[in-house]
């Protein structure tokens, strides 16, 4: 079976750590918060739903590397040592994802003023990886943070170097890097990666939303099981996102066969959030695989219709994402926008709906649809 063969899912901590103003908050980022994070991906259903990887980014780091030269956990937030969170992770039946650096300076130490340090992999690619596989690790986000600038690195060149290093440990590590697209990454990256991010950061709002999503027009032809576009993680349930527009979010990702790694406080979750974030008919679509990922099949101004294929598998037919971009409500006619079909299924709400009639959206909204 191949490493990633569907798109992975879990919980990464970059997110939930991000204040108001979309500044990260160190203090967030403790081994008791993310011990709490990891406990209610469990409690919640999440785990049970496919949320398997528990990813730590950015700022868990000392500004000092031990006597090894191994990386290791801010000394006051992280008084047991990663290993062990590792371990105590692990125990409620996740795997462990973990952050690091082609080059010297992390992005939270470039852009957050994050301790300075020797936190990046630059000359410590091998005990890193080796470090990593050592204590269990099953996923590593590789982050590109200006390494061409600050150290004169190749992206490609560098992504490689720690594809190599992790493979030399024989551990099975997902690998998944992020150099925002800047350099077409959708052309090298699926050799020796899982996953490669398509774009600059997602933020929870709706503008960033739209701006990320049109990014992936191009880009449908280089997914395939094993190696991912990434559109960057979930913000379902963070920031000004409303309960519309955190669907829309949601059903899109699915349909791009996106890795859906959630970011947002599971602890203090609505159950709608939850229940969206864990719900199995859009999973299913996610993680279903006919061939090509989902894709833009239709527009007329402020609507979009991003559709895929399903496989013989999950009952074959098409899911469709009917998207209202716009300020009011708008109307679709489904054999116009998606095809002829002769059933319908609004996959959130259950309801059969007429093939042949036509669907109304909210604005800033979406409905997703199941037909055949
Ligand atoms: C970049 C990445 C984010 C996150 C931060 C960490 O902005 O795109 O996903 O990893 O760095 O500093």
């Amino acid at each position: 079976m191949t490493l990633a063969n569907r798109p992975p899912m879990g919980w990464n901590s970059w997110n939930y750590g991000l204040n108001e103003r979309n500044r990260a908050d160190f203090s967030r980022i403790t081994e008791q918060s993310m011990l709490a994070q990891a406990q209610a991906m469990v409690d919640t259903g999440m785990l049970a739903a496919g949320y398997e990887y528990f990813v730590l980014d950015d700022g868990y780091q000392n500004a000092r590397r031990d006597w090894q030269g191994r990386l290791q956990g801010h000394a006051l937030r992280f008084r047991h040592g990663i290993p062990q969170l590792v371990e105590d992770v692990k125990a409620l039946g996740l795997k462990f994802g973990i952050y690091s650096v082609p080059g010297t300076l992390t992005c939270a130490q470039q852009y957050d003023d994050y301790v300075a340090g020797d936190l990046g992999s630059l000359n410590h690619e091998q005990i890193d990886a080796q470090a990593f596989a050592e204590w269990g690790i099953d996923f590593v986000k590789y982050d590109w943070c200006r390494a061409h600038l600050n150290d004169g690195l190749d992206p490609e060149v560098a992504f490689k170097k720690m594809a190599d290093e992790l493979r030399a440990t024989g551990r099975d590590i997902v690998y998944s890097i992020s150099e925002y697209g800047f350099w077409k990454p959708h052309e090298w990256a699926p050799k020796f990666t899982n996953m490669w991010r398509t774009t600059d950061d997602l933020f929870a709002d709706w503008d960033s939303l739209l701006r990320t999503l049109d990014l992936q027009e191009p880009l449908y032809p280089y997914s395939r099981p094993g190696a991912w576009n990434d559109p960057d993680m979930l913000q379902v349930g963070n920031g000004s996102l409303t309960s519309a527009e955190n669907r829309a979010h949601f059903f899109l990702w699915a349909v791009l066969n996106a890795p859906l790694m959630a970011g947002n406080d599971l602890i203090r979750m609505t159950d709608e959030v939850r229940d969206l974030l864990i719900h199995p008919g859009i999973i299913e679509i996610d993680q279903d695989w006919s061939g090509e990922q989902g894709k833009l099949t239709w527009r007329d101004g402020d609507l979009q219709v991003w559709s895929k294929q399903m496989s013989e598998a999950a009952g074959s037919g098409v899911a469709a994402v009917l998207l209202n971009r716009g300020e009011t409500n708008a109307r679709f006619n489904i054999e116009q926008a998606v095809g002829s079909f002769s059933t319908a299924k609004d996959v959130w709400s259950g309801d059969l709906v007429d093939a042949s009639s036509s669907v109304e959206v909210e604005p800033h909204g979406a409905v997703l649809l199941r037909l055949s």
